[in-house]
């Protein structure tokens, strides 16, 4: 039990007022922590010196403290519940000291203004496939499935593209990859292993337009066509692959201390993963046709384990080798490679989900049902997300930017439609006061003003709206301007005076508020902060920056 110093009176008053008074009783203990040592013993009541003695809680029940002279001590895992705050013991040049703090989040402060070209937020600090929530990556989209309201798995828009958003981002953060190549058919050929009954031709392939090897085993056992490798650090595997059915690429991993080895087998299926023992199989599709395939073997192992209900493990990427690389059945590869990322690719599997499973109004649906609040219906499978679609437009923009295929761009202005759609038509906007518009991440009936998620649309919007040029005729420039001044007049309503709020069902369900945690409070801030970048009126910064105070216990004045 931590122990925390406290003046008996600013301790009693700040129990009797609750959290008003935290910042009083704050700077008291900062005041104790800069006494020096031995001035709080020169008391002469030495009689009355640490003894125990009962706090007793809004008459409610009692907390066990210490009493020192005219001082209480409260536990502090007592005060870390009663007010939420966090603390725990550091050390530094062999100096305990107990750290405080008001809140558990980073706020990011932009260092240049917001670039629709650049990295998206602060998202290259996210790491979308290793979330619990994702199920693994599929293995003919390359994008991740989620669990998150649906345990079988579906294709969640929102998390696809800011798994595309977290590479984007990632690429233009991280230093070069390195790359190794296994075998480009060119320069670096690997030695194969081909066993009496296989075989493996190199040859030119016209459709690839590269130089590939053929292969083909037989049904027997022992008929291989293999090669072995020794390569640890790094994971990502790439090639072109070409399979006839019933075939498939396997990679072994072994642990380098314990005699672990682990079967990744990439089949002709249509199966999205299942795992047995120690084989865990991805389906890539069955279609005869050339594919790239980009695999992070080390995510696809630990979500095989995952299914497996094996418990996580500490960076297995330090623990394991890629052994040996495995054909069976017919096919062709090329351009065989293991490097450290392979960012872009992952971005581009994300862009081309996008724009290939837009339906005709633009959207995303989200084929999973989704309880939002208790008192509110349900959305059914199928529902749209503002979230999703102004996600999606920033992917989409960057893909059109990076790769000039006017496809990305002609998806990215589809998705707008539906932002001008009424929740209540199967869209996601929904009208405060009948006045302005909120693009709603959740299109619940009434509607709920979610915030994090309406300026992540605008993001969105201002994305495309700087990716398509300069034009102020445009679209999606006219929507953001609409949601700018939706959100610059709705701002002050979200502001708790210590915090703020995730969304106003207060006020549109009636139901007690939904605060922010901390996490999101701090989504909100740093959202800020970008916006106050692209547009200068004082609301957005100094929304910013107060609400950045209520981080550090800052509150709004009492009367
Ligand atoms: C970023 O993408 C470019 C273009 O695809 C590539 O050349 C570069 O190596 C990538 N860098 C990183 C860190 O992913
Ligand atoms: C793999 O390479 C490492 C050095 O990188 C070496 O210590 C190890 O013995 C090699 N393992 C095999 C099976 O060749
Ligand atoms: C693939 O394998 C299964 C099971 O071994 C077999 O039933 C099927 O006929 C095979 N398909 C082809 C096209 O070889």
């Amino acid at each position: 039990m931590m122990l925390l110093r406290l003046n008996m009176r600013v301790a009693l008053a700040a129990l009797c007022a609750g959290a008003l008074l935290i910042m009083l009783y704050w700077s008291r203990c900062g005041d104790l922590a800069r006494r020096p040592i031995g001035s709080a013993l020169s008391n002469s009541l030495v009689e009355r010196s640490n003894e125990d003695i009962d706090c007793v809680i809004n008459g409610e029940y009692s907390v066990g403290c210490r009493r020192d002279h005219d001082e209480v001590y409260l536990p502090f895992s007592f005060i870390r519940k009663y007010f939420e705050v966090y603390g725990k013991i550091s050390a530094s040049d062999g100096v305990e000291k107990f750290e405080w703090s008001h809140s558990y989040s980073k706020i990011y402060h932009p260092k240049k203004k917001y670039d629709p070209r650049g990295t998206f937020t602060t998202f290259e600090n996210y790491n979308v496939e290793v979330r619990d929530r994702v199920k693994c990556i599929s293995g003919i989209e390359g994008v991740p499935v989620s669990t998150q309201w649906e345990p079988r798995g579906f294709f969640y828009p929102t998390q696809i593209a800011q798994f595309g958003l977290a590479h984007y981002s990632k690429n233009l953060t991280e230093p070069e990859p390195r790359v190794r190549i296994i075998d480009d058919g060119d320069k670096n050929l690997a030695s194969w292993t081909v066993s009496s009954d296989a075989t493996l031709v190199r040859e030119y392939d016209k459709a690839l337009k590269s130089n590939a090897i053929r292969f083909a085993t037989t049904d027997q056992v022992g008929s291989q066509v293999w090669c072995k490798v020794n390569i640890s650090q790094d994971f990502v595997l790439s090639l072109d692959l070409l399979l006839k059915p019933n075939s498939s690429l396997s990679v072994v991993l072994q642990n380098k201390d314990k005699k672990e080895t682990v079967y990744l087998h990439y089949v002709t299926s249509m199966q999205l993963i299942y795992a047995q023992d120690e084989h865990i199989y991805y389906g890539i599709g069955v279609e005869y046709k050339w594919r790239r395939l980009t695999r992070d073997l080390i995510i696809d192992m630990q979500k095989g384990w995952a299914l497996l209900d094996r418990p996580k493990r500490k960076s297995p990427r330090n623990k394991f080798r890629i052994a040996s690389i495995h054909l069976s059945g017919v096919g062709s590869a090329a351009n065989m490679r293991v490097s450290s990322s392979e960012h872009m690719a992952h971005f581009f599997a994300a862009a081309r989900w996008l724009a290939g499973s837009q339906r005709a109004r633009g959207g995303w649906p989200v084929l999973a049902r989704r309880r939002v609040a208790a008192s509110v219906p349900d959305l059914r499978p199928g529902w749209h997300s503002a979230m999703s679609q102004g996600h999606g437009i920033s992917v989409l923009a960057r893909a059109y930017h990076r790769s000039g295929d006017a496809a990305y761009l002609r998806a990215a202005r589809r998705a707008l439609a539906l932002l001008d759609v009424a929740s209540s038509a199967g869209g996601v906007k929904a009208m405060w006061m009948d006045r302005y518009v909120w693009y709603e991440e959740y299109p619940t009936k009434p509607p709920l003003f979610v915030l994090n998620g309406f300026i992540y649309t605008l993001l969105g919007l201002y994305d495309l709206h700087i990716i398509e040029g300069d034009n102020s005729a445009s679209l999606a420039k006219k929507m953001f301007d609409d949601g700018m001044l939706s959100l610059k007049t709705l701002l002050p309503i979200f502001d708790t005076g210590s915090g703020s709020f995730y969304d106003l069902r207060h006020f549109t369900l009636g139901v007690s508020p939904n605060i922010a945690r901390w996490d999101y409070h701090a989504t909100h801030v740093n959202q800020l902060y970008l916006l106050a970048g692209l547009d200068p009126d004082p609301i957005l910064i100094n929304t910013a920056k107060r609400w950045e105070g209520y981080m550090q216990g800052k509150r709004a004045a009492h009367n």
